[in-house]
């Protein structure tokens, strides 16, 4: 059984989710990333009992979670526990044939980064995991120990933008020669032996790129990213908006570029022609939304 922690996940630019869908009584509104249920549960709270959510999440734990905490909306909630990525099939599983609206908020929830055991966060030690799914074979504990150098740079540096990839990658296989790399703090002693100066005047966490560049590659962040968006637009009713939260810039180019190419093809409308942000406020009360884009384009 999953045990239970008092962890929280606070959902980045609420209101402005809310106020972009223009969700209506009846409306059916895809969450594709249910996370801690924080924008399923404005939407349910918008679609009355004839509206729809359809809250999907690879992680189990997110699913098992929200079931408790939506519980009053269990009748106006369909669960789905797979990856965003198979939208298609997904929709044809349940018998919705089109979308008044839908939401994806990318990355990582709290409950996730937070819990050390899914070997998420850099500065908790944990089993270097970082499956989103833990139905799914490959973990980050593979790519560090089993990966050539050459494979392990440029997953560092095409996912992590690390300038310094081939020294953290050397290092790295030059530590698992003597000993297998199995917790986070592990890895991240590797990188600090040997990125430490090269890190000594920036803000940023030593181990913070390398993190990010295992966990996208692990979970093929960037390519589910890009099926999911296109193929959600498909199914999308004229005057139906997708948004899309991102985090980081490799995320917000495919998702930027996507919704360019179906302006060119004449099937969407851009409404956010510069993507929306956190304003101080909220980074203030909650700071891991300071990354934060929002963008949004209607199905015309
Ligand atoms: C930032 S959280 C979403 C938070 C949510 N919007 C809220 O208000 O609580 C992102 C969630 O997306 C899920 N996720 C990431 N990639 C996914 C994928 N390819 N398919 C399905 N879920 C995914 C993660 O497991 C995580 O729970």
């Amino acid at each position: 059984m999953t045990e239970v922690k008092n962890y929280t996940h606070v959902p980045v630019l609420l209101k402005e989710v809310v106020a972009y869908l223009n969700i209506t009584s009846g409306s059916i509104i895809l969450d594709g990333t249910l996370g801690g249920g924080g924008h399923a549960r404005e939407c349910l709270k918008g679609i009355g009992a004839n509206g729809r959510v359809i809250g999907i999440d690879k992680d189990l734990d997110a699913i098992d979670r929200v079931k408790g905490s939506l519980k009053k909306f269990e009748d106006q909630i369909t669960y789905v526990h797979d990856d965003f990525r198979n939208i298609a099939r997904i929709l044809k599983s349940i018998g919705i044939e089109m979308l008044d609206g839908a939401i994806f908020d990318f990355g990582m929830s709290s409950f996730q980064v937070d819990d050390e055991k899914r070997g998420f966060c850099f500065l908790k030690d944990g089993p270097l995991d970082m499956r989103m799914d833990s139905r799914q074979e490959l973990s980050a504990n593979d790519v560090v120990n089993k990966f050539s150098k050459e494979v392990l740079t440029d997953i560092i540096k095409e996912y992590g933008e690390e300038r310094h990839a081939k020294l953290a990658a050397s290092a790295i296989v030059r530590a698992r020669k003597k000993k297998r790399i199995e917790t986070t703090l592990e890895l991240v002693s590797v990188l600090s032996s040997a990125l430490g100066a090269k890190y000594s005047r920036q803000k940023i966490h030593i181990a913070a790129r390398t993190f990010q560049a295992l966990r996208i590659y692990v979970n093929d962040e960037l390519n589910a990213v890009e099926e999911a968006v296109k193929n959600t637009i498909r199914f999308l009713n004229p005057g139906a908006r997708i948004i899309v939260i991102s985090f980081h810039s490799l995320e917000d180019r495919i998702v930027k570029n996507i919704f360019r190419e179906m302006v060119k093809d004449g099937k969407m409308r851009i409404i956010t022609k510069k993507p929306v942000c956190p304003g101080q406020d909220e980074i203030m009360k909650n700071p891991r939304s300071r990354s934060a884009k929002l963008r949004v384009a209607e199905r015309v």
